[in-house]
């Protein structure tokens, strides 16, 4: 049973929690990082399993319902399945959610649905064996596509997430979309974000959620918008005869923010409280130096309690370097 709600100083619900168990990823999408990968965390900086486990016990007696898995790439953590097992046990989470490329995770997909993760969220920003590669920059789309078929398969929830680059892969967005007429999952177009670990702008690359949405328009005329779940960053919309959605996640516009559930915590155990700030609460070092499980949640609230009430305002209030840092240490 839940206890407790949770808001923010601008009455925002806070119940979605999303926990990057590694900065690592397996994979080197252009538009997160750099070709030679960037320099990533030492073990010890990392906060162990039993420290999430306890973050996350204290974060949902406050009144977190649901826990995205996120990186890095997930699924290159050692013993990933043991962690979960025991996170999906904890009393009052409703959900556990994974957010994965798909490389790795086909053996694990009857352990997944035997311990009730709720849905997966695969990344794949093309279905052309060519262009994954060059945005990837490795030949993995085979593996992938087994995930995805197998998901399907187990009756797995699932979504996919392809983020739009101009001149890489808008001749995706077709394909992409035609891909909800006979499969039950929903297929989500992403703007670009400048979180590549490289400080450039996107070099013009993105397109933004109105350039995407006239692109399936236009060979999808009658395309319908749909009402949106609770909290959703995407914007849906339906083919007459399609099976599934599709969904347009304005993530660089910042259309959502109004109705923005969601904190999140860095594989270093740094808080942050919008994906556009450099990090609020290292709740790593307060835990390290012996802090009770109140004083944990006294500072969350402290910090739940000055949340910026949007990406903008996030990005405004920053001390350090504008937005360059990877999106596989943040964890999307
Ligand atoms: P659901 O739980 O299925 O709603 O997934 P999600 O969209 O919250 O998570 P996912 O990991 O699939 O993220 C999809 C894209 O949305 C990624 O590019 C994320 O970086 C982006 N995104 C997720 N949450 C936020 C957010 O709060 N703000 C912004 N600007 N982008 C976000
Ligand atoms: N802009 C937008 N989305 C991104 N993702 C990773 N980097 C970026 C970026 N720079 C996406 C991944 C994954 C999700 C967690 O975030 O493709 O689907
Ligand atoms: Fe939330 Fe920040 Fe994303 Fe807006 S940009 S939806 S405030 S995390």
């Amino acid at each position: 049973m839940q206890k407790n709600l949770l808001y923010d100083n601008h009455g925002r619900p806070l119940n979605y929690l999303r926990l990057a168990v590694t900065d690592r990823c397996n994979l080197r999408c252009f538009y997160c990082m750099p070709a030679e990968g960037i320099k990533y965390v030492q073990r010890k900086e990392l906060l162990s399993y039993e420290e999430m486990l306890r973050l996350v016990g204290v974060l949902v007696e406050m009144g977190i319902t649901k826990v995205r898995i996120t990186g890095g790439e997930p699924f290159v953590r050692r013993d990933l399945m043991g962690f979960l097992e025991r996170l999906t046990a904890i009393e009052g989470l409703q959900a556990v959610n994974i957010t994965t490329n798909g490389v790795l995770t086909l053996p694990f997909i009857p352990k997944l649905k035997e311990i009730g993760i709720a849905s997966i969220n695969l990344s794949i920003d093309s279905l052309d064996r060519d262009r994954f590669f060059q945005i990837t920059r490795r030949d993995e789309l085979p593996k992938v596509l087994k995930t995805l078929e197998a998901l399907e398969e187990a009756g797995i929830p699932t979504k996919l997430n392809a983020v739009v680059m101009d001149g890489q892969n808008t001749e995706d967005i077709l394909p992409l979309a035609a891909f909800t007429k006979d499969h039950p999952i929903e297929v989500r177009f992403i703007e670009e974000m400048p979180f590549n670990g490289e400080g450039e702008k996107t070099n013009g690359k993105s397109w933004n959620h109105r350039q995407i949405l006239a692109k399936i328009e236009s060979k999808y005329p009658d395309i319908q918008r749909v009402a949106d779940p609770p909290n959703s960053t995407a914007t849906h919309y339906h083919i007459p005869g399609h099976a599934a959605n599709i969904g347009i996640i304005a993530a660089f516009t910042r259309t959502f923010c109004g109705s923005c559930n969601r904190i999140r915590l860095t594989a270093q155990g740094m808080l942050k409280t919008c994906l556009y700030d450099e990090g609020v609460l290292d709740i790593r070092s307060l835990m390290r130096s012996g802090a009770s499980d109140d004083d944990l949640k006294g500072a969350f609230l402290a910090v739940f309690n000055s949340r910026a009430k949007d990406g903008f305002e996030a990005e405004q209030n920053r001390k350090g370097r504008p937005v360059q840092e990877s999106m596989s240490t943040i964890g999307g």
